[in-house]
């Protein structure tokens, strides 16, 4: 089969190689996906860098990723499965991430072929392309488990989604609304009209405005983007306001190229316990397969409309990457083997 190869860390534009590879066999528990579509997300960029440093300590592979192909989201068809797969059979339509592992470890879907785990996987809904389907797995978990545990049960809810024209935020747009929310987007000055077609209710330029000297009286902030300081943040939020951060490095420009934002993390979850502003972080709140249940109903329901940005070709991969980083993207990037 033909696949995207990396041999070490290192620049996308000249680690990343096409070639020909054997085609993967299932383990137990796996099926073998012909990808139809396979995402791009900032992880990706991490992953194939090898940034932060210590992603290569977490599972990842110290001088080379173990997994040479990277890749995580994918839609694609089941045409084997290995032996104890019991949920999946050939022929079936599925959509997922590739692995149930840190999002910084190589995930194989930049090939025709992967082999996935069945249980971080879903039937793909039939009223979506691969293409859009692809676009899901990892930016539609974040979205879901970040919304579901804070405005699930309170509908209605005043929200600012800050980076709300990427991966995330064009599903963490869509969830809000479908739940009731006021969602006050905030994104750069060409993707302001793209937030507005999401549903956003208030579409914010960070390049003219600050989101938290106009507004106030905020049940919920989720930072995507990452860029604004919790001082200031707090400044707009109501006294039991929440503030959700999600984590994005912007490919290295903060620095951090060794503990990455572990330790901004760590600091937080330590100050999560004298702030009422700051939740505990939702991490490995809902199973993978939940995620993606739940995922696949809304979209069903015509809830949540998965939006592809751009399509590229498989040996297109590093200037797909490129196009991510240059930050033109409103929604996701693909990739078609
Ligand atoms: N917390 C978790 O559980 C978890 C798990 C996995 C991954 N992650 C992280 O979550 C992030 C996912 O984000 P994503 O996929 O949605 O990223 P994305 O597609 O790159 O979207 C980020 C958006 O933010 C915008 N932006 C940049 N600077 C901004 C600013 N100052 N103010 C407002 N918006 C700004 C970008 O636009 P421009 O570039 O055009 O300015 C872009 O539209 C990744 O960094 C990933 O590493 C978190």
């Amino acid at each position: 089969m033909r696949a995207i190869v990396q041999d070490r860390y290192g620049d996308p534009d000249e680690v990343l190689q096409i070639r020909e590879v054997d085609i993967p066999s299932p383990a137990p528990g796996e099926v073998l996906v012909r990808v139809r579509a396979a995402s791009v997300n900032p992880d990706v960029w991490h992953a194939i860098s090898g940034y932060p440093r210590v992603m290569r300590l977490m599972g990842a592979g110290l001088k080379r990723q173990k997994q040479p192909i990277p890749g995580l989201d994918m839609a694609g068809v089941v045409t084997a499965v290995g032996h104890d797969v019991t949920d999946f059979r050939p022929g079936d339509a599925v959509f997922g991430e590739t692995h149930d592992q840190i999002q910084w470890i190589n995930g194989g879907a930049y090939a025709e072929y992967v082999c996935v785990p069945q249980h971080v996987l879903a039937l793909k809904p039939g009223n979506i392309s691969f293409e859009q389907a692809a676009t899901v797995p990892t930016a539609g978990i974040i979205a879901l488990v970040n919304l579901q545990k804070h405005i699930w049960e309170k509908p209605g809810q005043r929200i600012v989604i800050n980076g709300a024209a990427g991966g995330v935020g064009s599903i963490a747009i869509q969830l809000a609304k479908a739940n009731g929310a006021y969602v006050i987007g905030v994104d750069h000055t060409t993707k302001l009209d793209y937030m507005r077609s999401l549903g956003a209710d208030k579409a914010m330029d960070y390049t003219q405005e600050d989101v938290t000297e106009l507004e106030q009286a905020i049940d919920l902030l989720i930072d995507v983007a990452s860029t604004l300081s919790l001082s200031s943040a707090k400044r707009m939020l109501k006294p039991d306001g929440l503030i959700v951060i999600i984590g994005h490095d912007h490919y290295g420009a903060k620095g951090r190229r060794t503990l990455g934002g572990i330790p901004y993390f760590l600091g937080l979850m330590l100050w999560a316990r004298f702030d009422r502003h700051l939740p505990w972080p939702s991490f490995g709140s809902m199973e993978k397969r939940d995620a993606m249940e739940a995922l696949r109903g809304m979209i069903e329901s015509g809830a949540l409309n998965p939006v592809v940005a751009r399509t590229f070709p498989l040996s297109e991969v590093p200037t797909a990457i490129r196009y991510l980083q240059e930050g033109q993207a409103c929604g996701r990037i693909v990739i078609v083997p």
